[in-house]
């Protein structure tokens, strides 16, 4: 099996947050026709080539594998945690379901994969830092498919060899594409909000902490892993911890009334609440340093700069 990207590439959920800016940088790197973008909703205006797939339909998924000769998968269809706490049904079927095609389909074609994980496989046993070798102990049930992912991947990879790799992405910050259905979208929202109306209203209180990290270092760090020969990586291969930033709701809002004085927020928690309180507040990313080089490059300060330049 191929070990360095080549060929063609495949990308499942590609209309989602992360696929919008994954997709374009694959392109830089590997051509605009090497990374077949795929998603169950409409192309829309998103650039081709671009083809309507369900990550369950196992056959559509092994007719394009095949016929694009794609040698490795970007598997980013799925359920986020806010969504799967309204859907558990579907959020099982399509964060573990779906992954299963993509590991059967790549273990009958040789594809390389690599598929996320979240913070989210920890539990609050895991509170105030989580470490790569903390006990997982998930709460929502987001977070056990994503659990039980890890596990599929690792298991794929040590009796079928299938090159699969992921890591336990924190919430994501990105100005280009406005999240849905998880729990840290307040971070995005509240950017997109005072742009439009001057105020802002955290669905999580003040105090409320959880790991984070801007998408241009979430990409940075998906490359990285993806370049990095097996051999360097352990058994965290499917999962691995990267840290980016930790920050509070009233530190976050603090630092951009700084920037935007006159800008109004508030705090009236829902039902996420529940699923952030069951989160860590930051992350002990030591074997990703360590294995293959991580390092973040944001801190607060230049996360709310970018993030306002960018909405502006
Ligand atoms: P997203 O919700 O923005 O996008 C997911 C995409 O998957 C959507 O475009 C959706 O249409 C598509 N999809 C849903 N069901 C599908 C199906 N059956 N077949 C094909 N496509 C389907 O999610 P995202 O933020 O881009 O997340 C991508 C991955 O990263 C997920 O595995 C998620 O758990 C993980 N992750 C994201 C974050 C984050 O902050 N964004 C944090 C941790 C982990
Ligand atoms: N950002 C994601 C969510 O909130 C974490 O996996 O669901």
């Amino acid at each position: 099996m191929a070990d360095s990207p080549g060929d063609r590439i495949l990308v499942t959920g590609a209309l989602g947050q992360i696929g919008s800016d994954l997709v374009s940088r694959l392109r830089e790197v590997y051509g605009q026709n090497s990374v077949i973008a795929t998603d169950v909703q409409d192309q829309g205006d998103f650039p081709a080539p671009f083809l309507h797939l369900d990550v369950l339909d196992r056959d559509s998924l092994r007719q394009i594998i095949s016929h694009y000769s794609i040698r490795t998968i970007y598997n980013l269809a799925a359920i986020l945690s806010a969504h799967g706490e309204k859907d558990p049904d579907l959020c099982e079927r399509v964060n573990l379901g779906g992954l299963q095609n993509v590991l059967d389909a790549s273990r009958e074609y040789g594809c390389r994969v690599f598929s996320p994980s979240s913070i989210a496989v920890f539990g609050p046993d895991s509170r105030p830092i989580a470490r790569q070798a903390s006990s997982l102990n998930p709460t929502t049930i987001y977070g056990v498919t994503k659990k039980k992912g890890e596990e599929m991947m690792l298991r794929y990879w040590e009796n079928y060899g299938v090159n699969a790799r992921g890591i336990r992405y924190p919430g994501l910050l990105s100005w280009k594409t406005v999240p849905t259905g998880g729990t840290t979208d307040y971070a995005v929202e509240v950017f997109n909000e005072i742009q439009a109306k001057g105020e802002y209203t955290f669905y999580v209180r003040e105090d409320t902490r959880l790991p984070m990290m801007m998408m241009e270092d979430a990409i940075r760090a998906t490359l990285m892993l993806m370049e990095a020969p097996s051999q360097g990586l352990s058994q965290w291969r499917a999962g691995y911890n990267v840290r980016g930033l930790t920050f509070s709701a009233i530190e976050l809002a603090t630092m951009i009334v700084a920037k935007k004085p006159g800008v109004e927020m508030r705090y009236v928690p829902d039902d996420r609440q529940k699923i952030a309180d069951s989160w860590p507040e930051d992350l002990d990313d030591s074997p990703a340093k360590q294995e293959w080089g991580w390092r973040s490059t944001y801190d607060l300060e230049k996360m709310v700069d970018v993030m306002l330049a960018g909405f502006a």
